[in-house]
């Protein structure tokens, strides 16, 4: 692997789940594939989990690791070519990617999405300047349009807890007061539409994803109708993807809200999410609290997702 922009980075998906499983058995038994090399993680955007994590699966792996936090303390960067330089950004990705790349041998990066221009952020434009000119493997730590690494956290979580061979995946949006990207149930949907799931999508009308992610995947607009014999309840906000009202809020309605209500017509189900939450909007405390919540082994299957992505990808540079 020398990338890993999206599920299909991972080939055979079932092998990568247990190839994570095996990982998470004995999370040092790869610690010399990485001696002697650089772990850079650059973050245009704030994070706690994929912080942490990322840079603990590096370290498991004997890798050094360094952070870049390019809104604290570097050089504002420009990102769009041709632009007459004379504002408050001193120096250029151009320039600075090819210097980052100098120093490491990996290189992790997060981008959120603007929400202003659909075709900059769909088209990956900062992920993809680093795949191009920083001249090392790249993966993805969450960027416009997709977070690959939550995603396999998420399957690997999936495996670890399903009662059934094929259980009911429900993602279902939930309001939020400010608008975020699609990234989250855009890998989310990329991967359960891999898995061996019964995967059903639910949002108010309006909230419609990329058919690229959705792919035919079925789409249910009651959402307690979607609920009904859910054996995962997987909840997210998003801002919508359509244009006219790319990246706006449509719908606060609470009644979207996770609560014991909801949980009641599944089949018994855990709760996930990828955090951080917002309590009472996305979610009630009663079901985060809940012995059905996943959301912490979920996070911490984080760690265990990008130590197998960064195994690969050391392994590939062998
Ligand atoms: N889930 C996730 O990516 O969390 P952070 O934004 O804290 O990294």
């Amino acid at each position: 692997m020398n990338t890993y922009t999206n599920v299909k980075d991972l080939g055979d998906l079932h092998q990568a789940v247990q190839e994570a499983l095996q990982v998470k058995q004995d999370r040092f038994a790869y610690k010399s594939l990485g001696e002697n090399k650089t772990l850079l993680m650059v973050f245009f955007n704030s994070s706690l989990r994929t912080r942490l994590s990322t840079q603990k699966a590096g370290m498991n792996l004997g890798m050094n690791t360094m952070v870049l936090d390019v809104n604290q303390g570097a050089w504002k960067l420009e990102t769009e070519r041709g632009v007459v330089m004379d504002g408050d950004k001193s120096e250029h990705l151009l320039e600075a990617i090819p210097v980052m790349g100098s120093y490491c041998d990996v290189i992790g990066v997060r981008s959120f999405a603007g929400l202003h221009d659909k075709a900059f952020d769909y088209e990956e434009t900062i992920l993809n300047q680093f795949i191009r000119y920083s001249g090392k493997p790249v993966f993805s730590m969450e960027s416009a349009t997709a977070h690959p690494l939550q995603a396999f956290a998420d399957l690997i979580t999936i495996e670890e807890h399903k009662r059934t061979a094929r259980p009911k995946v429900v993602l279902t949006w939930a309001p939020h007061p400010r608008a975020l990207p699609q990234a989250v149930p855009n890998s989310f949907a990329d991967f359960m539409n891999e898995a061996d799931v019964d995967f059903v999508i639910t949002h108010p009308k309006g909230y419609e994803l990329d058919e690229r992610f959705v792919r035919g995947a079925r789409v249910e607009y009651d959402q307690m109708k979607a609920l009904e014999g859910a054996d995962f309840v997987y909840a997210k906000n998003w801002s919508a993807y359509r244009d006219p009202h790319y990246g706006q809020i449509l719908s606060t309605d609470r009644s979207w809200t996770v609560s014991k209500r909801h949980m009641d017509v599944t089949n018994n189900a855990c709760f996930m999410h990828c955090l951080p939450v917002r309590r009472n909007m996305i979610v009630t405390d009663e079901v985060i609290e809940s012995p059905r919540s996943l959301v912490i082994p979920e996070a911490a299957n984080r760690e265990i997702s990008a130590e197998v992505v960064l195994k690969r990808i050391l392994e590939e540079a062998k």
